[in-house]
Order: C-alpha cells, then structure tokens, then sequence
C-alpha cells in the first residue's frame, strides 16, 4: 500500500540554486525559503557551509542564514557540511539539522569532497559525533546510488556498503541521491530491498531523484510503494549538482504534490503557492521552470 503522508523536503534553496551560473542575491534568497515555508514546506534546506570557492552561489551563507531565523518555529532549515569546519559555521548560527554528503564512487567522492570514499566517511565522523552531541539532526546524503557519469553502473553491493557506514556513523537518516537521474523503478526497488536486508530500516531512508531521464515520478512512486515516506523536491525543478555532468533539473517538488495530490496522500502543501513561487523564481532567473506541473498551472 501506500502511505497517507510523505514529508517533502525540499532542496531548491540549495541543490536547486547552487548550479545557477549568475550569483542570485541573498535577498532574493531568502525570500524565496520564506515563500516555500509559506506554501506548506516543513524541511527547507537552506544552503551549505562548503568552500566557497568550490560553490560560489552559496558563499553567502553567514548573510542568509540568519535572515532565516523567524521561520524557526515553522520549518526545519536543514544545511550541507561537509567537514569540521563547515560545521563549526553551521553551529555558531545555530542550525539544528545538518546533511553531510558522502559519494558511492571513488570519482564522485574524489570531485565533490577531493577525498576517496573512506576519506570522506573519515571526514564525517567526528562532525556526526558532535552534531548528535549538540541533539543536531544530520541527514547522510549518499550520491550516485545508481550511476556515475564516469564510472557507469553502480552495483547495488557498493551503495549498501557507504549507506551502512553513514548509518554507523549516526546519521539520523539517508537520502538515496540518483544524482544524474539514470534509475529506473525496479533499481530503486532492488536498493531498497538489499538496504533492508543489510539492516537499514525503509523508515531511515528517504529518496532524491533527478529527472533527465524523465524517470522520478516512476522512481518516487515505486519507493513509496515499498513504504518510504521522505522524498526529496526542488521546487520548480530546479537543481543540478556543479561535479556531476549532466546532472539536470531535481524532480519538481510541484510534479510530486500534483501527483500525490492525486493519490490522496497527505503533504500540507498548498500547490498554488508553490507553484507562484516557483513562477516568481523563474522570473528573477530568467527562464522558464521546467516543471510540466508549474507551466500547466501558470498557462491556465
Ligand atoms: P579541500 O580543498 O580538500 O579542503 O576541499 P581542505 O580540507 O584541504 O581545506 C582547504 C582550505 O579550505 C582550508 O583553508 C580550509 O579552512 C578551507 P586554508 O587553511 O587553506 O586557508 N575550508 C573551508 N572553508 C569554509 N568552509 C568549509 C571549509 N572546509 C575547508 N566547510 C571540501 C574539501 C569538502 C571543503 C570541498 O571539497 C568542498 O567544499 N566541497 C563541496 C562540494 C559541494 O558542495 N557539492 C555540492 C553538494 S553535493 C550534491 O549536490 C549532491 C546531492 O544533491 C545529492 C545528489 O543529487 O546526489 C546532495
Ligand atoms: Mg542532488
């Protein structure tokens, strides 16, 4: 069966934006996770205190971080770190979630973090540790759970093995990253059944599709089927990741809620709001969503 509720957390603010060539103001920033927040997102990930040469979009985190902080009561603001000294940032402003974001191969972990990917996990450790000391809620992102633009096919047997080190690490929680959107609905199922039978609970386990290949709705819909309940959005479809070629547009979050809208499961998000916001967004950036969602709304 499926469940009754699904806890979107919304990425746009950061794997939506940080891609974005043109440097978007903090303001503009903000306002756009005040919109999303007010369009029904409980989990709105903020941003992510990396190098700011590596992501340059999302430099300005100190600024926009705070300007965050009436939302406190209303959303969880999640944030990527990916070291100690991202964390140290995170916390002096008080974030309460964190994410840090290990790779399934050796290229991807070598391009995005400049570490192997036992380095990486060697790098996480002693910031779980402290975040789960300070009761901060850290997410384990896992990329290129199904394929690598370098390296091809990912064999099942090499995702379960970092998702279980992020999980004996004390991540709180996974998310599954199909980072240049290859999967198909019976690779997710194939997955998240060795997940389960390596001793990771599905309830641990949310998704996070990318849609080149048109597949995430299909992909989303089969691992609900299995019982997850946490999917990974962007809204508007924004989104790509700046080390992985060919990583296009995040499934749009406004695509997930008109189909589980449709399915009667409960999101608590507003798809008018959503789907103005995502509208006002693509006017500052210039271009039109490509959400299939977001161009039938606006056109009516
Ligand atoms: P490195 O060059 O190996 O860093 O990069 P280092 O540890 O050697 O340190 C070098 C210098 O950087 C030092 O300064 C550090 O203080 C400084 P120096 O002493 O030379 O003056 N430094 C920092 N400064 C600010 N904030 C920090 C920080 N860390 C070190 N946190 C590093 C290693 C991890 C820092 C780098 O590789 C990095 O920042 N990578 C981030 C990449 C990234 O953000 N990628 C996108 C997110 S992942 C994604 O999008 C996938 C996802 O959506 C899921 C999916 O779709 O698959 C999540
Ligand atoms: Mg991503």
């Amino acid at each position: 069966g499926l469940p009754a509720r699904v806890r979107i957390h919304e990425v746009g603010a950061r794997d939506g934006l940080q891609n974005e060539k043109s440097v978007v103001p903090t303001e503009v920033k903000a306002e756009f996770i005040h919109r999303l927040a007010g369009a029904g997102l409980t989990t709105v990930e903020a941003t992510s205190f990396v190098h700011p040469k590596w992501v340059p979009q999302l430099a300005d985190a100190e600024a926009l971080f705070p300007m965050l902080r009436d939302l406190g009561g209303e959303a969880h603001l999640p944030v990527l770190v990916p070291n100690a000294r991202g964390l140290d940032r995170a916390l002096a402003l008080g974030a309460r979630r964190i994410a840090v974001f290990g790779s399934a191969t050796e290229t991807f972990a070598n391009r995005n973090l400049n570490r192997t990917v036992d380095e990486s996990l060697a790098m996480f450790e002693p910031v779980v540790a402290r975040a789960r000391q300070d009761e901060v809620h850290v997410r384990g992102y896992l990329s290129m759970c199904f394929g690598d633009p370098w390296e091809g096919a990912v064999p099942v047997s090499q995702v379960v093995r970092v998702a279980k080190a992020l999980v004996e690490l004390g991540c709180d929680e996974l998310s599954l990253g199909d980072t240049i959107g290859v999967a198909t609905p019976g690779h997710v199922l194939a997955l998240l059944t060795a997940l389960n039978e390596a001793g990771v609970p599905t309830s641990a386990i949310g998704v996070h599709f990318h849609d080149t290949y048109g597949q995430a709705l299909s992909n989303t819909l089969a691992a609900l089927q299995h019982g997850v309940t946490t999917v990974d959005a962007s809204a508007g479809g924004l989104g790509g990741c700046p080390y992985a070629k060919s990583a296009t547009g995040n499934l749009a979050t406004e695509d997930l809620v008109w189909m589980l809208d449709g399915l009667g499961i409960e999101t608590g998000v507003d798809l008018g709001r959503l789907t103005a916001t995502s509208a006002w967004m693509a006017e500052r950036l210039g271009r039109p969503s490509p959400s299939r969602t977001v161009r039938a709304l606006s056109h009516k």
